[in-house]
């Protein structure tokens, strides 16, 4: 493994252009689930009733109350080393594009810039009418009330904690700003097609680069899934970060097999 590593640090540091595709597993290590890994969400909770337009048009408060909990969890979470070796990584290179799937917000939070989310963002509500995004990082969705006017009895906070339903009456006030609409989590849901402006950037980002640089990611959900071999067939160098082997790792030049949050510092040290 140390060959492997000293061979892609040798590649990285000698790139002027990188552009990188995260997944899940680089927020693993920051306490966020994956979704196919052992503890994964994909695991525990159906995608179908859970990550689809259908779902939401079934049963917003149940998607809502899903979110919400997301929310609750990547709240808490802190970037761990893996993120942090990509700023570095951005502020080393002249021509630097991060592309993810994950939609924790945790690149951002670290610092990265040229970010590209492919899946959406956890923090925005969009306006199923108008489509207005905003952002919101309410968590839980409302306020604390000490005691209750009407009868003195102790108040409890007005939160909905994991398990209960969320009242109606916070659902409703999920609402476009702009048209007052109901608003939904602006994410990608399973069946629903990334808007082009979204893929012909990636698709400029993976022209521009020498180097792609793949972290924890199973590579088996399009179009994110096929990038490294889009790289590869335009003659790109493509690294592989990853605990397991993936479906594409055999075509990749080098994959290593390892914790992000432990590589990538080792990679992206700089000169
Ligand atoms: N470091 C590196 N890799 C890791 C780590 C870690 N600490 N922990 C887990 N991994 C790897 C796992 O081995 C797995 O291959 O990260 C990968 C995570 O895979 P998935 O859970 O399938 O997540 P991801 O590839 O991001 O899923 C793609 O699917 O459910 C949809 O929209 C969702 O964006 C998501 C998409």
């Amino acid at each position: 493994m140390e060959d492997k590593i000293k061979e892609a640090k040798a590649i990285i540091d000698n790139a002027s252009s990188i552009t990188v595709l995260t997944g899940a597993g680089i927020s693993a290590e920051s306490g966020i689930p994956t979704f196919r890994g052992e503890d994964g969400l994909w695991r525990k909770f159906r995608s179908e009733e859970l990550a689809t337009q259908e779902a939401f048009q079934r049963d917003p408060k149940l998607v809502w109350e899903w979110y919400d909990w997301r929310r609750g969890l990547v709240k808490e979470a802190m970037p761990n080393p893996g993120h942090y070796a990509l700023v570095n990584l951005e502020n080393e290179k002249t021509n630097f594009t991060l592309v993810t799937q994950n939609i924790d917000g945790l690149h951002q939070l670290t610092g990265n810039r040229n970010i590209i989310e492919m899946h959406g963002n956890l923090w925005q509500i969009r306006c199923t009418s108008c489509g207005v995004v905003e952002e919101n990082h309410d968590v839980p969705l409302k306020e604390i009330h000490p005691k209750c006017k009407n009868c003195d009895a102790l108040g409890r906070p007005n939160v909905v904690w994991f398990g209960e339903m969320i009242p109606m009456s916070i659902i409703d006030n999920i609402k476009c700003k702009n048209c007052d609409a109901l608003g939904r989590p602006n994410v990608v849901w399973f069946g629903e097609m990334i808007p082009m402006p979204i893929i012909d950037n990636i698709l400029i980002a993976i022209d521009k680069c020498q180097v792609m640089l793949i972290v924890g990611t199973s590579g088996i959900v399009e179009p994110a899934a096929s990038m490294g071999l889009v790289a590869k067939h335009t003659g790109k160098t493509v690294i592989e970060v990853n605990l397991e082997t993936t479906p594409n790792s055999s075509h990749y030049d080098i994959s290593i097999l390892g914790k992000s949050g432990e590589i990538l510092p080792m990679l992206c040290s700089g000169v």
